[in-house]
C-alpha cells in the first residue's frame, strides 16, 4: 500500500502500531497524531478538540500522498479525576462524559474529518480501537460502567458508518479491534487483577457484539 497512515494516539498501542507499519510497509508515509512523542513524523493533535481536528485536515490536505490509511488509538479508561465505577453508586455525571467524550464521541468525530479525503479509487481502511469490554453479549461481570457503555457505543457507531460509507466509498474498509489486555498505561492499574497468562494480545478470537 502506499500513501499517508496516521496512527491517532500517542499512548503504548498507538506507537507501537506506528513503529511497526513503519518497519513493515515501506511505501507508507506513517505519521504519529497525538498531544506528544518522540515519533520521527509527529503531528499534534487533540482529538477531542474541534480546532485540533479543523489543523489535522489542514495538514492532510497540505499532504503529498493520498491517504490510505487510518487508526484511532486513543482511548481512556483512568485520568487523575477518573476511575472506572465499581457500582452504581459511583457514577458521576461529569466523569460520564469524560469517558463517552473520548472513547465514543472522539473516534467518530476522527472519521468524519477524515471523510473528505477518502480517496474513491483506491482502497482505503479506518480501524479504530474499541475494547472487549464495550461487548454487551460478553459482559459476565458488570462494573468499569462509562468505559463499557462509551465503547458499546463507539461500536454502535461504527457499525452504523460501515453501513453508510459502503454505499459511497466502496473501496473503503471499516475495522473495530478489541487488542485484549496489553501492558500500557491504561491497563497498569488493573493488572493485579489479571491473571498472568492473560496479559496477551488479541487470539483472533470474535466476540459477540
Ligand atoms: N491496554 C489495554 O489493555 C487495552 C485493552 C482494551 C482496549 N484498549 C484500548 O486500546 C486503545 C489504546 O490504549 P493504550 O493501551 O495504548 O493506552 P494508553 O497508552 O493510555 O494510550 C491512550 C492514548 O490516548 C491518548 N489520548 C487520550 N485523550 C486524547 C486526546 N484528547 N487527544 C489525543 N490523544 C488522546 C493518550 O494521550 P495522553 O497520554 O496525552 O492522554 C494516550 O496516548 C484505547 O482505545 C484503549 O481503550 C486497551
Amino acid at each position: 500500500m502506499k500513501g499517508l497512515a496516521l496512527v491517532v494516539g500517542a499512548g503504548g498501542i498507538g506507537t507501537q502500531l506506528a513503529k511497526d507499519l513503519n518497519e513493515s510497509e515501506k511505501d507508507l508515509d506513517v505519521v504519529l497524531c497525538g498531544r506528544k512523542s518522540e515519533f520521527n513524523s509527529f503531528w499534534e493533535l487533540d482529538i477531542e478538540d474541534s480546532q485540533s481536528l479543523l489543523q489535522l485536515k489542514n495538514k492532510i490536505s497540505n499532504h503529498p500522498s493520498k491517504l490510505r490509511l487510518v487508526v484511532n488509538a486513543t482511548g481512556r479508561l483512568h485520568s487523575d479525576s477518573l476511575q472506572p465505577e465499581k457500582r452504581l453508586q459511583h457514577l458521576d455525571k461529569k466523569n460520564m462524559m469524560e469517558s463517552f467524550s473520548i472513547n465514543a464521541f472522539s473516534p467518530i468525530l476522527l472519521a468524519k474529518a477524515i471523510e473528505e479525503f477518502i480517496p474513491k479509487d483506491f482502497d482505503f481502511n479506518f480501524a479504530s480501537i474499541s475494547a472487549r469490554v464495550g461487548s454487551i453479549g460478553d459482559n459476565q461481570t458488570g462494573g468499569w460502567y462509562s468505559y463499557r457503555a462509551a465503547k458499546s457505543a463507539q461500536n454502535q457507531f461504527f457499525k452504523s458508518l460501515s453501513i453508510e460509507w459502503a454505499r459511497r466509498f466502496p473501496k473503503a474498509a471499516i475495522t473495530l479491534l478489541h487488542p485484549g489486555t496489553v501492558d500500557t498505561d491504561l491497563s497498569r492499574p488493573f493488572h493485579k487483577f489479571v491473571p498472568e497468562h492473560k496479559l496477551f494480545a488479541w487470539d483472533n478470537s470474535e466476540i459477540p457484539w
